[in-house]
């Protein structure tokens, strides 16, 4: 049974969230996608109890395609639009930063809205790119007065600073979760962050969990990586800053060891132990094919025992966490800022 979390008293999301950055325009650098395979693929999972999905406004083409999803599955299956959750974000585009209207916002609402057919959105992500941008916690409130409008259901943000997220929180919005990069080769969360969140209600969402596919079998024993997507490109660069690839190598082997005992797959022991952590309510994981449907619903299986935390934990406590707080180096840092995209919104 794939485990569920009351986001709020009314509002119910499974435990694994299906990720779709992997379906924009752009996030393939070698391979291709198969439309087909991706409504097969999300067909499969729906049934299965992973009922959620995280797309964004500015993941060129995901909201259209889950849009169809959507009409597709009330027309094949007796499951309606009401059953699955749709969380997307607003990504205001950088350039356009200390100068949104009311409007502008409205505008990215609606289009969201149109492309997931959808009356009103489950729950929406917000991004500022720049802290030092003014309007930040103005086009928070753009949001709010379209949550009390009824075009959003629920408020959270996306790759936010514990100094930030308490900013928001002094002015008062009702903030249900943040999404926030947490994995074994990201814990930059565990610095203060996640415990934040945790007594404000805040629930983490987390992305990079399977390191854009980089935590798996297929990587054991091998130097170097030729990155397949814009996922590996970020997660090689996080591997080289931070743990480093002997240490990522030394995981890897730890995770293959706890795995074989459990009679499952490496991946599913990398999510189970994220999704064991304080604070953590989800980990979405990009779905791209029907390869993985059947592999990722043995992450409810099984229960990692003390002895396998503390085969990763002894490992991990000397290893290096990576510099500053959540998301800090990709706003600081010219070589984590180089591979950025950040005005989107103006792509087709
Ligand atoms: N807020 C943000 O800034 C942000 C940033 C990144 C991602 N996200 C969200 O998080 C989602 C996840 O993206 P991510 O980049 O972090 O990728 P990820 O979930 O760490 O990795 C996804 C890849 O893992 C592989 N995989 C999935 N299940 C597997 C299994 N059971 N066994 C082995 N491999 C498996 C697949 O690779 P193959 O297809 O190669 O097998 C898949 O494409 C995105 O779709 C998006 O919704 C948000």
């Amino acid at each position: 049974m794939v485990e569920r979390l009351n986001l709020t008293d009314d509002y119910s999301i499974s435990r694994v969230i299906n990720g779709c950055w992997q379906l924009s325009v752009g996030h393939s650098i070698k391979s291709q996608l198969d439309k087909e395979d991706i409504m097969k693929a999300f067909t499969m999972l729906v049934e299965r109890g992973f009922t959620t999905f995280d797309c964004a406004d500015i993941y060129t083409g995901a909201e259209e395609f889950l849009g169809e999803f959507s009409e597709r599955l009330k027309q094949i299956t007796s499951i309606n639009d009401k059953q699955i959750q749709i969380h997307t974000k607003y990504v205001p585009d950088k350039d356009k930063l200390g100068n949104i209207k009311f409007e502008d916002t409205k505008t990215i609402i609606t289009r969201s809205l149109t492309r997931l057919k959808k009356d009103t959105l489950d729950l929406v992500q917000f991004h500022w790119w720049d802290y030092e941008a003014d309007g930040m916690l103005d086009t928070l409130a753009h949001l709010e007065r379209l949550k009390e409008e009824g075009y959003i259901r629920n408020l959270a943000l996306t790759n936010f600073d514990t100094e930030h997220i308490a900013m928001i929180q002094a002015a008062n919005f009702k903030i249900v979760s943040c999404q926030t990069q947490y994995s074994l080769l990201d814990r930059r969360p565990e610095k203060g962050f996640v415990d934040y969140c945790q007594a404000q209600g805040i629930t983490q969402l987390c992305y990079g969990t399977l390191a854009g596919g980089l935590i798996s079998e297929r990587y054991i024993g091998v130097d170097d990586v030729d990155p397949d997507n814009r996922s590996q490109v970020k997660y090689k660069q996080i591997i080289e800053e931070g743990i480093g690839w002997d240490n990522y190598q030394n995981v890897l082997v730890i995770l293959k060891t706890i795995a074989d005992k459990h009679k499952v797959d490496l991946p599913q022991v990398a999510v189970r132990y994220i999704l064991d952590r304080k604070g953590v309510g989800a980990t979405i994981i990009g779905t791209r094919s029907s390869r993985h449907v059947l592999a990722n619903e043995k992450i409810f299986s099984f229960k990692l025992d003390d002895d396998d935390i503390s085969k990763i934990e002894l490992f991990l406590a000397k290893t290096k966490i990576l510099a500053g707080d959540c998301y800090e180096l990709e706003r600081s840092d010219p070589k984590f800022k180089s591979i950025i995209k950040t005005n989107l919104n103006k792509e087709k």
